[in-house]
């Protein structure tokens, strides 16, 4: 099965599976969302079978959740635990200070939350994620439904004070409706190509009436671990300094992959 894996999922399995090498027993975890972080829901699981891990998982959407759930791990809500050790979760760009984008996958508010309840958050990426500068895969930006578009106009206003490359908005559809977020909000995808200031922006756009949070995560990543197409792996920790690289076995990975078929 490991064969089949495309390229870019084998990195993101790879790099998903060395990411629970940080998880000790007893911690409480954040769980993140998207196809790398689902990857890492597995690792956890099959840690959790066979080590006898003993985790408790808070996770950033109801999708996780019930993934979660279904390969047996324990989610209770973060009001229950109030704050995390570790949360592990994907990322659509991150850049060279682990500062990020995220809300791919619709979950960033959440997300948002979570993180910043942990003491240590941890990035798994495929190599394409990182990016000299910010802005090509479009920001994300949680919006209340009432007046959306008025929030929209106020956005577009705003970007023309800010030192990003293009300023097209749009509300993100699906099935021609649009998204609705776990927290029943609407998501405005801000197609910007490069973020000259991630922090300006995070603040300048949260200050607007009708946005509930932005896709921009600034000093909340600790480490991101980088997975190749090949089984190699690169963690690199942005408070330490330090780099290691290694390689995952793909081979040593039947159940995980088992559990999929
Ligand atoms: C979910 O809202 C996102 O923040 C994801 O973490 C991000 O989109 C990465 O997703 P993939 O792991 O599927 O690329």
């Amino acid at each position: 099965m490991a064969a089949e894996l495309s390229p870019i999922d084998q990195a993101k399995f790879a790099a998903a599976r060395r990411s629970v090498d940080f998880v000790e027993s007893g911690m409480k975890l954040g769980l993140g969302t998207g196809s790398t972080a689902a990857w890492m829901v597995r690792c956890l699981a099959e840690r959790v079978r066979e080590d006898g891990l003993q985790v408790t998982c808070v996770s950033t959407s109801s999708w996780t959740a019930d993934l979660a759930r279904g390969l047996g791990l324990p989610v209770v809500g973060l009001d229950e635990v109030k704050w995390l050790d570790l949360t592990i979760d994907g990322a659509d760009e991150f850049d060279a200070n682990l500062n990020l984008i995220k809300g791919g996958g619709a979950a960033l508010l959440q997300e948002k939350i979570v993180a910043t309840a942990s003491d240590r958050m941890i990035v798994i990426a495929d190599a394409a994620k990182e990016v000299a500068q910010l802005g090509a895969f479009p920001l994300p930006v949680e919006v209340i439904p009432f007046g959306w578009q008025t929030t929209k106009a106020l956005i577009e206003e705003t970007l023309y004070s800010l030192d990003v490359m293009s300023r097209e908005v749009s509300l993100r559809l699906v099935n021609g409706d649009p998204l609705r977020t776990d927290e029943g909000h609407y998501l405005l995808d801000l197609s910007l190509r490069r973020i000259g200031n991630p922090r300006q922006l995070a603040l300048v756009l949260n200050q607007i009436p009708g946005v509930v949070e932005n896709g921009l995560f600034i000093d909340i990543c600790d480490v991101v671990v980088i997975g190749h197409g090949d089984g190699r792996v690169t963690v690199r920790d942005i408070n330490s300094g330090r780099v290691e690289t290694g390689s995952v076995d793909l081979t040593e990975s039947r159940n995980i992959f088992a559990d999929l078929e």
